[in-house]
């Protein structure tokens, strides 16, 4: 049998993590249904790969918003990272700066940017806007100041969406440490992030605004429609990302493997397609890229990996996803990622978009 270090992550990580810990990071809203239905989306693509093509050399570098990258293949954005390692996000961003990948710092981090710039990491600030814009403004200009190269404005969380608390056990709230979160935060806040004041009423020009202020590319994160996809990059959007925030807000959406080809239909060329969700191999990744994505995000596998064993388990972790895709790519007749646009077999039509 193959031996793969992320079939074991998860099982390590429980050892490893407080019971209110592991539960907050696998828990999804409501019934779980989205969290459930995740995986096997990405795991229903059927590809149509490619022969007689020179796989010799396989170059999986990619340009994202104008800076390169060794994969297409990021780090979501998580919260609460030093209740998985003492390092926390810095740990984190270690890791991505050796394996040559984006890391998307959550607002809700508990390592201060200059730490995190430090490491050297390609790092994009994830925010969640207040409901009084000028309160997110120095938590803004402190990023772009420290280096950030792109603003993620998450879209998809008004308000948390509602998950049961662990049956028997205490609450992440109750167990959290106050050093996990809120490093970044301009003033200090309660330590359950339901209580923070989001924007109820984020719009368009939210986007223009988030530019304006940081003189970042800005991507929206949360987007699962086509035609909100198209009001993003009208509005000015570098980039959407296909998300349903790992299945933790409204239950019951559609899986994001079910909504990147119209997303890319939508934006054309004029903006870069990201997605996230139940991506757990390198097999996933590639399906990502042949539905029409530029990159690819991990969330809790990557969690997991920091807390089973550090920045070592990270890298890991990223490596497995990478050799994983170099073999995919490889045996698809993809040289690079980007050929890899279109590969997919629609129901009984395979190879539709041969030259
Ligand atoms: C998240 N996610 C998230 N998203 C965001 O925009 N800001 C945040 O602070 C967080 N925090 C967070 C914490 C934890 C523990 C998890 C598991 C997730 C959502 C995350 O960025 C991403 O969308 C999903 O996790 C991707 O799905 P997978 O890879 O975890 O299945």
């Amino acid at each position: 049998m193959t031996h793969r270090w992320l079939d074991e992550v998860e099982a390590l990580a429980r050892e490893a993590l407080p019971s209110a810990v592991f539960r907050y990071v696998a828990e999804g809203a409501r019934d779980e249904i989205s969290l459930g239905e995740a995986t096997p989306a990405w795991d229903a693509v059927r590809l149509a790969p490619r022969v007689l093509r020179d796989v010799r050399t396989i170059d999986t570098g990619t340009t994202l918003m104008g800076t390169d990258y060794a994969v297409p293949i990021g780090i979501a954005p998580m919260t609460l990272q030093r209740a998985a390692d003492p390092g926390g996000e810095v740990t984190m961003a270690v890791a991505a700066e050796r394996a040559g990948v984006p890391m998307v710092l959550s607002s809700n981090a508990g390592s201060t940017f200059a730490e995190v710039a430090a490491t050297g990491a390609h790092w994009w600030l994830q925010v969640y806007v207040a409901a009084e814009r000028r309160e997110t403004v120095p938590m803004l200009e402190a990023a772009a100041a420290a280096g950030a190269k792109a603003v993620v404005l998450t879209a998809d969380t008004p308000v948390l969406g509602t998950r049961y608390p662990m049956a028997g056990g205490p609450g992440i709230w109750e167990v959290a440490d106050a050093g996990w979160i809120g490093a970044n935060a301009a003033t200090p806040t309660g330590l359950d992030p339901a209580d923070r004041g989001k924007a109820m009423d984020l719009g368009p020009a939210d986007i223009g605004w988030l530019a304006d202020t940081t003189g970042l590319p800005v991507v929206v994160k949360g987007v699962l429609r086509p035609d909100d996809a198209h009001q993003c990059v009208a509005a000015g959007a570098a980039a959407v990302w296909v998300s349903n925030h790992g299945g933790r807000q409204l239950d019951q959406v559609v899986a994001t493997a079910q909504c990147v080809e119209a997303v890319r239909s939508a934006v054309g060329e004029s903006a870069e397609v990201y997605v996230d969700g139940g991506i757990r191999s390198g097999l996933h990744a590639l399906i990502a890229l042949a539905l029409g994505a530029d990159a690819v995000f991990v969330g809790r596998p990557l969690f997991h990996a920091l807390a089973a064993d550090g920045g070592a388990g990270v890298h890991r972790a990223l490596e497995e996803y990478s050799r994983e895709l170099v073999e995919a790519l490889r045996l698809a007749g993809c040289a690079r990622p980007q050929d890899a646009r279109g590969i997919v077999a629609p129901a009984g039509e395979p190879g539709r978009d041969q030259p």
